[in-house]
């Protein structure tokens, strides 16, 4: 018997991967693989550190081969344990795997599994393919019990529900279409089994990981429904793209609503800049079509996430502070929030092909430092643009109905006429200065999502307020 260690690192406090439980279900179905491996899964946070993590690693019974699971949040560290001397054997995975996996000796080896996990694992281990099975055949982490019972027991961890794979676009710079060229679903009772589980076990926070949970209308609203019909009160954060809201998608995400659960609707506008958004792959921002579809699931009082990235090709500081401009003013609906970041490249993407021929700096982890239309001060100075939006329009305090600052800063705004960007700078200084005695912290790009952690505790609420009212 081989015993097989995966280690799943975590993108938040609150969160844990599904995909190591998701291989180990898949894997376990098959009585040949049960007969010769065991399946282990450790589970660490986006805080914990690579010394902490060795620490636990070697701290397990023997085992013979160590799986990592890499994204870009956890790449660097997953890096450190490739090398560590920790197996001689080890299977790396992931939308985001580093790009030089050559072993530094020859005591030990390490196998790359590219897109699709489950059937390459299984190729790997047992050296054969395995029968075919689509996504809706494929077993449910939950349902298996393939999830650590510490993670399904901890009330406060968030549960992350696949429902598909594949997307209806291609952005250029995505990896979240898993390369598919079709838009694969799962069973869509089997679903909603997996969130009746976790709610009965106490779960109220929830993310669908889908690219577009609105692709299907029937299924949505298939799924909506009967999350509503079991009285299902989970807090769910869907990603979606605006066109493809609809009428009856939005009366089921109503009746959800009403029933007593919560959603927050995340939708890429990316940047509306059209030279932009052509590079990408991306049809023109219809500005109409949009409003009208958002409008109608913001009257039903829903969460909206707009998201925008910065260092996209052919975007330029001045248009990256457009695009800011405008999607803060979608912000006075005090149930929006900003999902802003600096481009990373992705393995396997469209742009990670040119990255060379596009004249892309990018640091050891893929996040873009320069552009041929942006300087590395240019992506800097968005990068502090993101940092105090995400602060000033922290989802968090909506939903402990903290509304002072946000209505502050429109008060701000109006009052000076002027733009978003050069208030923004204003209080951006303030908070640098006044909050921060090192300058230098808020300059790191790659340590963003930690820098977010220190600027969320060492700028608490009254804090912001007070330096908001001061200004
Ligand atoms: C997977 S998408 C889902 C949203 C929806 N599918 C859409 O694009 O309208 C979630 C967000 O991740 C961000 N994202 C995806 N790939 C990224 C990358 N390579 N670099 C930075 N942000 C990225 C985008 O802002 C995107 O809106
Ligand atoms: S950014 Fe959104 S729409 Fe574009 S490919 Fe990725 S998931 Fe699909």
């Amino acid at each position: 018997m081989k015993n097989i260690l995966m280690i799943s690192i975590a993108g938040t406090e609150i969160n844990f991967l599904i995909s190591m439980p998701t291989l180990k279900a898949y894997m376990n179905q098959f009585e040949e693989v049960r007969s010769q491996y065991t399946f282990t899964i450790l589970d660490f946070k986006l805080i914990d550190t690579i010394d902490y993590i060795i620490r636990k690693i070697k701290e397990q019974p023997v085992f013979n081969i160590l799986c990592l699971s890499s994204y870009t949040w956890n790449k660097e560290r997953i890096e450190i344990l490739m090398h560590a001397h920790l197996c001689k054997d080890i299977i790396v995975g992931g939308p985001d795997i580093p790009e030089n996996c050559n072993p530094h000796d020859s005591s030990y080896t390490i196998t790359k599994i590219e897109g699709e996990g489950e059937e390459k694992l299984f190729y790997s281990l047992m050296n054969y393919i395995p029968p075919k099975q689509t996504l809706a055949e494929k077993p449910s982490a939950y349902l298996t019990n393939s999830v650590n019972e510490n993670v399904i027991n901890d009330k406060s961890m968030c549960i992350n529900i696949e429902t598909m794979r594949g997307c209806n676009y291609r952005c250029a710079y995505c990896a979240y279409h898993k390369f598919l060229d079709h838009i694969e679903y799962r069973d869509r009772d089997v679903i909603v089994q997996e969130i009746e589980f976790l709610y009965k076990k106490g779960k109220t926070l929830g993310l669908i990981l889908d690219s577009n949970f609105f692709a299907n209308e029937q299924r949505a609203v298939y799924i909506l429904d009967k999350l509503t019909d079991l009285n299902i009160h989970i807090k769910f954060d869907i990603e979606i793209i605006g066109s493809f809201i609809t009428e009856p998608i939005v009366q089921s995400c109503n009746r959800y609503m009403r029933n007593g659960g919560d959603l927050l609707i995340a939708t890429g506008i990316q940047s509306i800049n059209k030279d932009v958004l052509k590079a990408i792959n991306r049809p023109p921002y219809d500005e109409k079509v949009f409003n009208e579809k958002i409008k109608s699931i913001e009257k039903i009082g829903a969460m909206i996430r707009y998201d925008l990235i910065a260092g996209l090709p052919k975007e330029t500081k001045s248009s990256y502070e457009n695009s800011i401009d405008y999607v803060i003013n979608l912000l006075r609906y005090d149930r929006s929030c900003p999902g802003f970041s600096i481009l990373h490249i992705i393995p396997f993407t469209q742009i990670a092909k040119n990255v060379k021929e596009l004249g892309f700096l990018i640091n050891n982890i893929g996040v873009v430092l320069s552009t041929p239309t942006m300087s590395q001060e240019d992506i800097i100075e968005c990068n502090k643009l993101n940092l105090i939006i995400r602060r000033l329009f922290d989802p968090s305090d909506i939903d402990n109905n903290r509304k002072e600052v946000r209505c502050l800063y429109f008060k701000l705004k109006d009052k000076y006429h002027i733009s978003n960007v050069k208030l923004l700078t204003s209080i951006y200084k303030l908070v640098e200065t006044e909050i921060f005695k090192k300058r230098s912290i808020l300059n790191g790009i790659a340590e963003s999502r930690l820098i977010w952690t220190r600027m969320r505790t060492e700028i608490p609420y009254d804090k912001l307020l007070n330096i908001l009212e001061n200004l």
